[in-house]
């Protein structure tokens, strides 16, 4: 799962040095709460905290990243090491909609390079950037686990699989009409 070289996810040429902590509400601190009461070790529970900060902030900001520092007793470099492992998570803005498409071997062979192709041509981007009205991101990832199903990517949480270059036109459209869901519920 680790995508610490593509574009989209870049490893932190310097670690930054966060001016401030980012601030939640009320109802996002007692839901980070929760999460904390869940593990006998406060750091366990690295993963759950990132994917609310990064709901809540688009991305794992410096303030972001400085928060959960705090939260969790470790250092700013702890956050950011294993922010930059998981494809899942953003290190850098990303549009509404991230279309992830894997780049590995099993769907390479089955058309990854068509895929990307189009949907890059469709969006005016290359992978690794970001439409101009942030409506969208392209980012090619490691192996998503689905290779039986290749050529696949992922928009928010879930796995479009099987893809034709026809199917992806048709996914953009459905984004674009708000009609699928973009990981944040
Ligand atoms: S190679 Fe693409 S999901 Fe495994």
């Amino acid at each position: 799962m680790s995508n610490q070289f593509t574009p989209n996810n870049p490893l932190p040429q310097e670690a930054p040095v966060p001016e401030e902590l980012a601030t939640f509400s009320p109802e996002v601190e007692a839901e980070i709460e929760r999460h904390l009461a869940k593990y006998p070790v406060k750091r366990s529970a690295i993963l759950p905290l990132m994917f609310i900060v990064q709901r809540e902030r688009g991305y794992l900001d410096p303030p972001g990243v400085a928060y959960l520092a705090d939260r969790l007793g470790v250092r700013v470099t702890d956050i950011w090491e294993v922010a930059t492992f998981y494809t899942m998570i953003n290190t850098q803005p990303v549009g509404k909609y991230h279309l992830q498409i894997c780049k590995t071997l099993s769907c390479k062979i089955m058309g990854e390079p068509q895929i990307t192709e189009r949907a890059c041509q469709q969006l005016g981007i290359q992978p690794g950037e970001t439409t101009p009205d942030g409506l969208f991101s392209v980012s090619l990832v490691e192996c998503l686990g689905s290779c039986g199903t290749a050529p696949m990517m992922q928009i928010g949480f879930d796995f479009h699989e099987n893809l034709t270059t026809q199917q992806v036109d048709e996914l953009i459209v459905r984004c674009r009409n708000g009609q699928l869901s973009n990981g944040v519920r």
